[in-house]
């Protein structure tokens, strides 16, 4: 009976389909990700793995599955912890889950802004402290959502999912991407700048591209510094497009005035960080595809695709 190995439990039924099918499915039973060890000792002789963002997928662990191997299903879209190159050059083929959680993150991120803007955080430990003895006209001020100009960094699929709902705030849209977007420039009203004026013109920044060498520390000291007096900066890509002791610095001496971060570097993030100890750094643990349908949707399409590889069909969505 073929095996597939899966990092975590997932939610809903979409393992019992490949059960049903006739597969051995053996799930790591921890809320915790397998210790590099133990996994490398639980692909091996796999057909089909399915991974998640933490485990690193890379030629040891391909090859510690051995020759068998054929699929590796990641469940989310970004494909940063896999190696693409040493699947491609032992036949494996690689899927994802692309669009399904577009727009709960695109929420998440919105979220996010709203929140550190506005110091939904920072007010309620004020409550929670005991602090609050007044209605105050000078109390927790901070910068206005609507008419702000945001610059959305990476224009795919979330980065414009989160230039609507920008919009939906009366926000000017500015964006950055190799690639100019002239359909969705049209939609949203969205303009197209190169990274360095972007920084320089918008209140809010809200970073969307995937994790590549191109975009490591993207937010780099120099760049944050270029940002305005004032901007409050979203991640809800990956911790290392953004250098964290260069964040904190433009935190703490400015010019960023809050940063909402659901990606962290490190990740997790330990409770003793210096960004955790900020009043205005809002962070949630890397949830940005938590909601409960977008959740038990990526299940069925990583276990489709699982099922579509294993019968020898072309799975319905690959690594690009
Ligand atoms: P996508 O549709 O592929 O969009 C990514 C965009 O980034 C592309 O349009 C690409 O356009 C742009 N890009 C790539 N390199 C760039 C660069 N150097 N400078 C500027 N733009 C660049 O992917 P998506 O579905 O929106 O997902 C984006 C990322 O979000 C994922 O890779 C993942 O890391 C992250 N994510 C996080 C969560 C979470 O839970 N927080 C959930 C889902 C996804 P060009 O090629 O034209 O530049
Ligand atoms: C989550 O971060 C994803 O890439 O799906
Ligand atoms: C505030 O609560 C107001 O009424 O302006």
């Amino acid at each position: 009976m073929e095996r597939v190995f899966v990092t975590r439990n997932l939610p809903g039924n979409a393992l019992d389909t490949l059960r049903e099918a006739g597969y051995e499915v053996d799930v790591w039973p921890d809320f915790l990700a397998p210790p590099r060890k133990a996994l490398l000792e639980r692909v091996r002789g796999a057909a089909a793995l399915i991974t998640m963002l933490e485990d690193r997928v890379d030629a040891e662990l391909m090859d510690a599955a051995g020759p068998g191997l054929k699929v590796i299903s990641q469940y989310a879209v970004g494909l940063d912890n896999i190696d693409l190159e040493a699947a491609r050059s032992r036949g494996i083929v690689v899927t994802h889950t692309p669009g399904v959680l577009t727009n709960a993150t695109a929420d998440l991120a919105f979220a996010l802004l709203a929140a550190a803007a506005r110091r939904v955080v920072e007010g309620h430990r004020y409550v929670q402290a005991g602090e609050w003895k007044t209605w105050h006209p000078e109390l927790l001020l901070g910068p206005e959502l609507h008419g702000a100009t945001v610059g959305v960094v990476g224009f795919g699929r979330i980065g414009q999912a989160f230039a609507r709902r920008a919009r939906g705030f009366d926000m000017k849209v500015l964006y950055t991407s190799r690639q100019p977007r002239p359909d969705a420039e049209a939609e949203l009203g969205a303009e197209r700048v190169e990274l360095g004026e972007l920084l320089e013109r918008a209140d809010f920044v809200s970073l969307h591209t995937p994790l590549t060498p191109e975009t490591l520390h993207l937010m780099n000291a120099e760049r944050l510094a270029q940002m305005k007096e004032g901007a409050v900066l979203v991640n809800t890509a990956r911790g290392k497009v953004v250098d964290t002791a260069a964040l904190l610095e433009a935190l703490e001496r400015g010019p960023l005035f809050a940063a909402g971060l659901d990606v962290t570097d490190p990740e997790p993030l330990p409770a003793d960080h210096p960004l955790l100890s900020h009043p205005r750094v809002v962070v949630t643990p890397h949830i940005g595809s938590a909601g409960r349908a977008t959740r038990l949707r990526m299940a069925e399409m990583v276990t489709g695709d699982v099922l579509a590889v294993l019968r020898r069909q072309e799975p319905h969505f690959p690594a690009p």
